[in-house]
Order: structure tokens, then C-alpha cells, then sequence
């Protein structure tokens, strides 16, 4: 059970790095802008940057990411602005205004994001050493925080509450809202929800009730948060411990993209037809690609799908041997044979 319920997450570890000297306020009327490179804000311990991100062909989004590159070339991106609606690689930028306003326009002047905040003190904006970018007044006051309206990523200390989401990404590549949605439903569960055409919930499992998975909806906080040292617990009595928990390294909780989830929800999708079809032979035309119109050896496919799924089995010792697997195989070639 435990593997099901970490699978639609990637715990993503990184090692610390270290400053690289850049901006680390904005302050006065001041902006960043997309065409210069230096215009990043960094945290004071130097582990995360914000700035314009290029998404595409002259695409960029607001982003932070982790200042230690995942792989070369590669950055991790944790939080972004404007993820359905890049800029212009040029003349965009992210301004304060003079009425407490954070704002980012494109080319055009178009305001494509904005704080939606006023104040009647100087506003300046940082990025914390947690990774939350906040926009605060003279006296002391949170006027916005990235923290606030995360994408797809929890960072530790971030907590996730009752009127936010993670949405995940279109894919590994395309960082726009993609279809799967993890926030607390109106009973006070933890939910993880495909938003497509078809709106159905993955997780937990919607044949079982709440408590059959284990969790509660008498806690109405709504409070979910992971730990520095990897521990993620929600209000609703759902916890796990990553594998590597322990003080050494940077984590983040990150939906993974559409296609990651679709791969790893088949397999709990194809039981779950089992479970409402009696009949073998309908819960198997419910799952067959339509496009091969039936044409198809459906002895066969009942037989390929007995063992796939049997070598999916939660309970590993379930699991048959590769050499078993073989053999239910062949046996059975040999069996639709002889009909
Ligand atoms: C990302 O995917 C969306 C939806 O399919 C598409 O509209 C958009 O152009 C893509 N963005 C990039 C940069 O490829
Ligand atoms: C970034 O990472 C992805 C997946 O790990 C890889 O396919 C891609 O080539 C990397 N890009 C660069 C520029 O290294
Ligand atoms: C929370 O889970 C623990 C064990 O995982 C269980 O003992 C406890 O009763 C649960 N609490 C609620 C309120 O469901
Ligand atoms: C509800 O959940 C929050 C956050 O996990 C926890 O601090 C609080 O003690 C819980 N309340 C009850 C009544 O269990
Ligand atoms: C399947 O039949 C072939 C001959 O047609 C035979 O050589 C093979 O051993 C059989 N496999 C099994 C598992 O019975």
C-alpha cells in the first residue's frame, strides 16, 4: 500500500550549494527585466534564484529555482508566475509600482501577473532562504508570498492549506497547468484529482471510504507541510517518511508531469474496471484501445492482462518470477492453440 501512495510524488533531492552575488532586493520603482541575465534575485544563503526562465521558442516565465543546476543545463524550477502565460523575450519585465503593486508585463505593456496588492509604505520584494519570494512593506508587513500559490512543488516550511492547490505539469519540458490537481477536498481529505475532459479522482482510491484509506475528515484544519528532514504529514492523518529522511540534503515535493502520473494510474485504472465488471471478457473491452476496433485475439489479451497484472500485484510476494511469468505465458499460447 505504501508504494501506491508514494508513487504520484517525486521526492527530488539536491545537495546545498553555495552564494553567487546577485540581487537580493528590489526595492524603490525597480525592475527586473528579461533581456538582462544578471537580473535575478537571490537568497541570502544562496540556494535559490528568481527571475525570467525561457519555456520556449521566446517564451520566458517568472520562476524560482534551485541555484545548484540538476543536471548541466538543467535547472529545478520550484515556483513560477506566469506558467500559462509566458512573456516576450524581450522588453518584458517584473516591476514594483509605487502603489505596493508587483507586476509582469510583456512586450506589449500587457500586465500578464500581478500581486494585487497596495500599500501606502515603499514596498520591496526578497527571496527568503527557504525559497518563498515575498513582497513586504517598510513596516514589516507580508503583503504577498510565493508560498501563498504554489505550482507544482511544496518546499519545507511551505505548507499547503485549504484554499491551494498543486497542479501539475503538462510534461517534463512544458511547465503550463497540466491535468492533475492534489488539494483538500470538501471533507477534509487530501485528494489527488485528474481535471480533463473526464474528471475523475486518482487518489486515494474512490472505492474506498475514507477511513478504508486510512484517512480521517474530522480534522478540518486542512494542513499539509513536508519537513526539512523529509517527513511530509496532512491534517487528514495521511504521512510518509521519504527513504532517505535525514538532515543532508534540499527536498521538494513536486507532482510529477501528466505523463509520469498517466504511466504509474494505469495500472490502479485497469483494476479498477476489474473491480466493476464482473465479467472478464467486459471489463476487458472497457480497457482495449478502441482504435483496434475488436480486432483482436481476446483469449489472448485476458490472458497477457492476467499475468501484467498479476506482476503489478501490491503484494510483492504475489508477484510471480520472471520464469513464472514465461511460463503462464507460453502455457497458455499452447492453450488458445488447441481451441
Ligand atoms: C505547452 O502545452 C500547452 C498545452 O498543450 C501548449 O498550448 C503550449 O504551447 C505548450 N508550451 C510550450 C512552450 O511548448
Ligand atoms: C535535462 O534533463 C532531461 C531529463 O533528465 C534530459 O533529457 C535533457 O537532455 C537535459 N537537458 C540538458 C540541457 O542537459
Ligand atoms: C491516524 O493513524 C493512526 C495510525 O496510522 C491511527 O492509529 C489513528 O487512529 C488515526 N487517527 C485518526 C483520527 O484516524
Ligand atoms: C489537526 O491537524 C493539525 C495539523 O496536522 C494538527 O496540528 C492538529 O493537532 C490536528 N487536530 C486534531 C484535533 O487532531
Ligand atoms: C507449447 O507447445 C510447444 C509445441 O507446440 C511445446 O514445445 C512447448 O513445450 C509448449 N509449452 C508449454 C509451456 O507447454
Amino acid at each position: 500500500m505504501a508504494i501506491s501512495i508514494i508513487l504520484p510524488f517525486l521526492p527530488l533531492i539536491f545537495f546545498s550549494s553555495f552564494s553567487s552575488s546577485t540581487i537580493d532586493r528590489l526595492s524603490g520603482s525597480s525592475s527586473l527585466s528579461v533581456e538582462h541575465a544578471d537580473d535575478v534575485l537571490t537568497s541570502p544563503n544562496g540556494d535559490f534564484s528568481a527571475g525570467f526562465f525561457p519555456v520556449g521558442d521566446n517564451a520566458y516565465c517568472f520562476a524560482i529555482w534551485f541555484c545548484e543546476p540538476y543536471s548541466e543545463g538543467n535547472r529545478t524550477i520550484v515556483w513560477m508566475a506566469n506558467r500559462d502565460q509566458p512573456v516576450n523575450g524581450r522588453k518584458s519585465e517584473l516591476s514594483l509600482r509605487k502603489s505596493g503593486n508587483a507586476i509582469i508585463t510583456d512586450a506589449g505593456r500587457l500586465t500578464v501577473w500581478s500581486t494585487n496588492t497596495v500599500s501606502e509604505s515603499p514596498v520591496f520584494l526578497y527571496l527568503h532562504e527557504n525559497g518563498n519570494l515575498i513582497l513586504q512593506n517598510s513596516e514589516g508587513g507580508v503583503l504577498w508570498q510565493s508560498f501563498d500559490s504554489p505550482t507544482d512543488t511544496l518546499l519545507p516550511q511551505q505548507l499547503l492549506t485549504k484554499d491551494m492547490q498543486l497542479v501539475s505539469s503538462r510534461s517534463q519540458g512544458n511547465f503550463s497547468s497540466g491535468f492533475y490537481k492534489l488539494y483538500f477536498d470538501d471533507d477534509n481529505v487530501l485528494r489527488l484529482l485528474y481535471g480533463g475532459p473526464e474528471i475523475s479522482v486518482y487518489w486515494p482510491d474512490p472505492e474506498l471510504l475514507s477511513w478504508e484509506a486510512s484517512r480521517s475528515t474530522y480534522n478540518s484544519s486542512r494542513i499539509a507541510f513536508l519537513d526539512s528532514l523529509g517527513y511530509f504529514s496532512s491534517s487528514d492523518n495521511f504521512t510518509f517518511m521519504s527513504a532517505d529522511y535525514g538532515e543532508r540534503f534540499q527536498r521538494i515535493l513536486k507532482l510529477d508531469f501528466d505523463e509520469e502520473i498517466e504511466n504509474k494510474r494505469l495500472v490502479t485504472w485497469v483494476r479498477e474496471k476489474m473491480k466493476q465488471a464482473p465479467e472478464m471478457s467486459s471489463w476487458i473491452e472497457m480497457i482495449i484501445d478502441p482504435k483496434l476496433e475488436g480486432k483482436y485475439d481476446k483469449g489472448r489479451m485476458e490472458i497477457l492482462l492476467e499475468v501484467a497484472l498479476k506482476c503489478v500485484a501490491e503484494d510483492r510476494d504475489a508477484r510471480p518470477t520472471m520464469s513464472q511469468v514465461v511460463e503462464m505465458i507460453l502455457h497458455q499460447e499452447n492453450d488458445s492453440e488447441l481451441v
